[in-house]
């Protein structure tokens, strides 16, 4: 079966069960996964990715298990961590860019002049020896993104792509992303950032609570978002 298939799945960790009973089939090209924080968005996608293997059910990504089947699930998958810091291994900017297309055989002098080719087309041809300390925490995220693009797996998971992007570099990526033929599954917890999505997922404390088209799915989102903003939004915490 083609596309991401998790059947009952579910996952707990710590003594707490963060993900109950999932029953998804993600075949479309664009998918937004929204839900507040701590709902259990990035435990997802990381079971989707098959870095954490669900406690119940099954997960399995166009027909592998992405937990068991590593090699297979690498070259499909290309995933964005919501903090760079956890996915940043090399000292320099081009050095990073270059790993993936390294990782494909790419030998180091052609993936060197890959990631130099990038970084001119978006304008930032200067960045290529900075080392990635020096990099502010949006630009160590756009550098993530990109890292992600060079390598063109068939399925990109790209957790809070926008996250502290400033609107010229959001804008200028939501173009890229558009235009790529590749399944994207984004989660966010800002409605607007998968308002072109073709179905989007509201997850809520591990379960489902709303499938469907944008249109659909993101007004109930805002308004239950708005809702709960407006009463103590902390009070719920404690729970
Ligand atoms: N390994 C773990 N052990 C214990 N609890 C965990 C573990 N991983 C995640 N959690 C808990 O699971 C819940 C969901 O976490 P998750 O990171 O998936 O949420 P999220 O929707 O991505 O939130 P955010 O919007 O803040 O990124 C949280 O309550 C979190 O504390
Ligand atoms: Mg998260």
């Amino acid at each position: 079966m083609t596309g991401i298939a998790l059947r009952d799945a579910s996952y707990a960790a710590g003594g707490k069960t963060i993900l109950s009973g999932l029953s998804l089939h993600l075949a479309e090209r664009r998918i937004g996964i929204v839900g507040r924080n701590g709902s259990g968005k990035t435990t997802l996608l990381r079971l989707i990715a098959g870095l954490v293997a669900p406690s119940t059910g099954s997960v399995q990504v166009d027909g592998i298990d992405p937990c068991t089947d590593r090699k297979a699930a690498l070259s499909r998958l290309g995933i964005l961590f919501q903090n760079p810091d956890h996915q940043i291994l090399f000292p320099t900017v081009e050095e990073e860019l270059a790993f993936g297309l390294r990782q494909q055989g790419l030998p180091q002098p052609r993936a060197l002049d890959a990631a130099r080719a990038a970084l001119r087309a978006e304008g930032r041809a200067h960045w290529a020896a900075a080392p990635v300390s020096t990099l502010s925490g949006g630009q160590k995220h756009w550098l993530c993104l990109q890292a992600v693009l060079m390598m063109q797996p068939q399925t990109l998971l790209l957790d809070e792509p926008f996250a502290g992007l400033d609107l010229p570099t959001a804008a200028r990526i939501t173009r890229r992303l558009a235009g790529l033929a590749q399944r994207l599954v984004t989660i966010s917890h800002d409605p607007a950032a998968v308002a072109g999505a073709d179905r989007v997922i509201w997850l809520d404390a591990g379960r489902v609570a709303a499938d469907g088209p944008p249109a659909q799915v993101l007004p109930a989102f805002a308004a239950e978002m708005a809702r709960i903003g407006d009463s103590d939004a902390d009070t719920d915490l404690a729970g």
